[in-house]
């Protein structure tokens, strides 16, 4: 939601920033603009549309500087248009900042700014911090340091900032409150960005700025310092162990099929050194220390967004069986505003790719002032999230670049498997046996993955003769149920068909209604205890002269006969099936999004890291 980058050294700035946003381009690409400083002027540029777009302009007007500053937007405030994007200029057009984040408190301090005869240009709430910064800035003497940390305590709302001047062109300021921001240690130069993606090319020691935390770059010095007091902070250099490799391309044509293909590898390393095949259960280096805790409980809460909330679903079957404690999962949304039955007996579980998204940040803070434990779940290392609860277990996924979540919810399928799989063993609700048979399965789960991703052929001509329908609807039973929600989110954001997930049995409460020869049905069929019921679930479609896609894990005489498209992938256990069946459902929605023209990388409207509410 939003990218920001930042350089500060002696090398031409516009390649590192314009690369930095192409890197970050996955959290915004509505409009893109960038600010630099050249011999005592201050230049910018700013284009709707595509970083590619401003590259362009850049090219035309052959810009160029030393310190700069660079934003790529997803609009919260005022349409995406030129004018709106960032960086945000003072009147006198001294200063540049980019934003990402929403000031909440915008129209009172316009109204103030206003009154000072201040001339507003964007419908942006960015402009006002500037023009804030820049009035306090002219009015009372004070340094550029001095005037941001004034006017950033005037400020209500989330934001990670990055501003410049003409008038002290040596110096780059960084501030935190709600969106997160990482300054990069380069020999003699410096960095600053919303994640490291635009970092790791040049060096890989990072601070991470915490809430109310301002970087100043002068003069060849970093400083931390607390917004409100002023005092200088002393943090710990951290490092980055993610590849330039991981972050790019390579030879597919969207990121989303690389982090599908990748998938065989990720859940390995999301299982590696965590699983005791022989012992029948796993070990979560980052919760041992809570487990009396985490056992004892009442109950759990899982919260979580979008793809996140999905695989929180299926962590609540899999954990109420296996722990037998009761799990509510809840929207972070509706959690952080909801009156919910959370006390020090509860242990609230926030999952989330990037560990950054605003509402389940938001959750686990009030989870954490009801005196709840908090165990996160995040793919992002050092993000809010991982470093606001109170233990937790990274998915190690690697980067996920592609907007669709692909291989950070198999990740977090995995590792909430190996959770239940450890709660099960203590409280005696697995026996070994039994655990074994899992974390055999597990075990295989590469494998399994890669032979699903081997041999794709009969899901594009499912995608390829039903790429002109308008509807599509999604079936599973028990565990399956959330895996036929996160088919069809997959599908809707990225191929815009509508999808609609449902447990098949609820299909007769009123999806069935809509059935006709131009609905595609998905059913996720395993030969498990639900397969008596879904087989009449598919006789009811048929009957109805619906397309039937059967997902199963053995060819059977009755879906050879029903299933107008079968696709059957390796049979494991019924716990993991759903880390399995995932594969083909997202592989799906890419060919179709893909035969639609679709920008399956960048589909419309949304951002990767949603960091505003
Ligand atoms: C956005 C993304 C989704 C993601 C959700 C939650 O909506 O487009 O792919 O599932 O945010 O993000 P998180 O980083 O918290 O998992």
């Amino acid at each position: 939601m939003c990218g920001i980058v930042g350089y500060w050294g002696k090398k031409e700035s516009v390649p590192i920033l314009i690369k930095g946003l192409k890197r970050l381009e996955y959290r915004g690409y509505d409009s893109a603009g960038i600010a630099v400083i050249k011999r005592n002027n201050l230049n910018y540029l700013k284009k709707t549309g595509k970083v590619r777009e401003l590259e362009k302009e850049i090219n035309r007007e052959k810009l160029t500087g030393q310190i700069g500053i660079a934003h790529t937007r997803w609009a919260t405030h005022g349409i995406p248009n030129d004018i709106n994007a960032h960086p945000h200029m003072d009147v006198s057009e001294s200063m540049a900042l980019i934003h990402n984040g929403i000031i909440e408190n915008y129209s009172t301090l316009r109204e103030v700014l206003l009154k000072e005869g201040v001339k507003f240009k964007s419908d942006t709430d960015t402009e006002v911090v500037v023009q804030l910064i820049s009035s306090i800035y002219k009015k009372n003497g004070l340094s550029l340091e001095e005037s941001v940390r004034a006017a950033l305590q005037q400020v209500i709302g989330a934001y990670g900032v990055v501003l410049v001047s003409k008038d002290e062109p040596d110096t780059l300021i960084a501030a935190r409150f709600g969106s997160p921001l990482v300054v990069g240690i380069g020999e003699g130069e410096y960095f600053v960005a919303s994640d490291a993606a635009p970092i790791i090319d040049y060096t890989r020691n990072v601070m991470y700025l915490d809430e109310g935390e301002m970087a100043i770059i002068t003069n060849g010095e970093l400083t931390i310092k607390n917004i409100f007091e002023n005092k200088i902070i002393s943090k710990e250099i951290s490092k980055v162990d993610w590849s330039v490799e991981q972050i790019e391309k390579g030879n597919y044509p969207h990121y989303m099929l690389k982090e599908i293909n990748e998938q065989e590898r990720t859940v390995v390393d999301t299982m590696r050194g965590r699983l005791r095949v022989e012992d029948g259960d796993a070990h979560l280096g980052g919760i041992r220390d809570f487990m009396p805790r985490i056992e004892s409980a009442r109950r759990y809460y899982i919260t979580a967004c979008g793809t996140s909330w999905h695989a929180g679903m299926i962590g609540k079957y899999l954990l109420e069986e296996y722990a037998g404690i009761p799990v509510h999962v809840e929207y972070a949304s509706e959690f952080r505003y909801r009156e919910t039955i959370v006390g020090p007996d509860t242990v609230v579980i926030a999952i989330s790719q990037s560990g950054e998204t605003a509402d389940t940040l938001a959750a686990i803070r009030k989870a954490k002032e009801k005196g709840a434990l908090t165990l996160g779940i995040c793919n992002v290392v050092g993000s809010s999230i991982s470093r606001d609860t109170d233990c937790g277990v990274y998915t190690h996924a690697g980067p996920e670049i592609g907007v669709a979540s692909t291989k950070a919810f198999t990740a977090q399928v995995t590792v909430l498997s190996m959770l239940a799989l450890m709660l099960g063993r203590r409280k005696d609700r697995l026996s070994k046996s039994q655990g074994q048979e899992i974390t055999r399965s597990m075990n295989k789960l590469g494998d399994y993955i890669k032979e699903v991703l081997t041999d794709d052929k009969q899901l594009q001509k499912v995608a390829k003769d039903t790429q002109n329908v308008n509807h599509y609807l999604y079936l599973g039973r028990g565990l399956n149920f959330p895996v036929a929600l996160e088919g069809a989110l997959k599908l809707k954001e990225i191929s815009y068909i509508h999808a609609e997930g449902y447990p098949a049995a609820e299909m007769k409460h009123g999806p069935i209604a809509l059935i006709d020869e131009n609905m595609p049905v998905v059913f996720i069929a395993p030969h498990d205890k639900t397969y008596e019921k879904i087989l009449s679930n598919i006789e009811q479609v048929k009957s109805r002269k619906g397309i039937t896609i059967v997902i199963t894990d053995k060819h059977s005489k009755d879906l050879d006969a029903l299933a107008d498209y079968l696709i059957v992938i390796p049979s494991t256990h019924a716990h993991i099936f759903p880390i399995l069946v995932s594969i083909p459902l997202q592989l799906l929605a890419y060919h179709l999004a893909v035969l639609r023209g679709c920008n399956v990388d960048q589909p419309r409207n949304l951002a990767k890291s949603v960091t505003v509410e």
